[in-house]
């Protein structure tokens, strides 16, 4: 398959911060036994890989800006670019030497994601997508689950930061995927969620309380897998509401109106 120069520049970001993360996470899994434990650790290799990707990225797209989860807001002089970065989106698996957790980078232009890339360095799996090209992973085309019927599905769902609304509502809703689905599965990285519905992994998956650069790069990676990617109410506004429903269209549809009914169960 052959990239765009693009692509090329974000895979290649994702990578350097990526083999970091990696080599990093060997130490993780030593400091477990340690009485500090490994959070100070973690923090230094969060912003570590943060650091790698502005750099890398400014250095071949001098003047984009940025919105990354470790920096905020970093404005540039060209004002319709901007990434959306997560340096390290699954910071409690990593923490606990679990290897779920992915660098997820897209590129927003005109307020539109126009490409997102996101990579496990454990597994070594590259996700790339960019509008109208399609979705990969390393350099096989992905196409999302066809299945029709939650009782073959295994369906992920995300349970937010703790003490938010985001787990309250994930409890509220959670009974369809238990008692319907073939499986349910709460893995921790909401970047390698997505990466994995794409890939038809997982049947479907839906969350609240994302945060944009949560979710922008598996996004679009969705959709170029020809999947189906709304907020909670079926609209548009994901990055605005910070909920995501992902899928193939039948299974989209049905975690939809489980997650409305589970609602208004609730509200009467
Ligand atoms: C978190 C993960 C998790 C999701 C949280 C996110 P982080 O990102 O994606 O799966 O449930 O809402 O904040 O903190 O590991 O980058
Ligand atoms: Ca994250
Ligand atoms: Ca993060």
């Amino acid at each position: 398959m052959a990239r765009s120069a693009l692509l090329n520049v974000m895979v290649q970001a994702v990578k350097k911060a990526g083999r970091g993360l990696a080599r990093d996470f060997g130490e993780v899994e030593n400091l477990q036994v340690s009485l500090k434990g490994p959070g100070d650790f973690v923090s230094a290799a969060d912003r570590r890989a943060d650091k790698v990707l502005i750099e890398t990225l400014s250095r071949a797209r001098p003047g984009y800006g940025f919105l990354t989860e470790e920096s905020g807001e970093i404005p540039g002089s060209d004002t319709t670019h901007r990434w959306i970065v997560d340096p390290l989106d699954g910071t409690t698996n990593y923490l606990h030497g679990i290897p779920i957790f992915s660098v997820s980078l897209a590129l927003e232009r005109d307020g539109q994601i126009v490409a997102g890339v996101i990579y496990n360095p454990i597994l070594d799996e590259l996700y790339v997508a960019e509008r109208g090209a399609g979705a990969y992973l390393n350099d096989r085309r992905l196409r999302v689950s066809a299945r029709r019927d939650l009782s073959n599905s295994v369906i992920a769902g995300g349970l937010g930061k703790l003490s938010t609304d985001a787990r309250v509502r994930f409890v509220r809703e959670n009974t369809f995927a238990i008692t319907e689905a073939a499986g349910l599965r709460v893995n921790g990285s909401a970047a390698s969620d997505l990466a994995w519905v794409a890939s038809g992994r997982l049947d479907g998956y839906w969350q609240h309380g994302l945060s944009p650069w949560d979710m922008a790069a598996g996004l679009i990676i969705v959709a170029e897998a020809g999947g189906l990617v709304s907020d909670a109410q079926g609209r548009q506004a994901m990055m605005q509401t910070g909920s995501v429903v992902a899928g193939g269209a039948p299974i989209h549809r049905k975690i939809l109106d489980a997650i409305r009914k589970a609602g208004a169960v609730v509200a009467d």
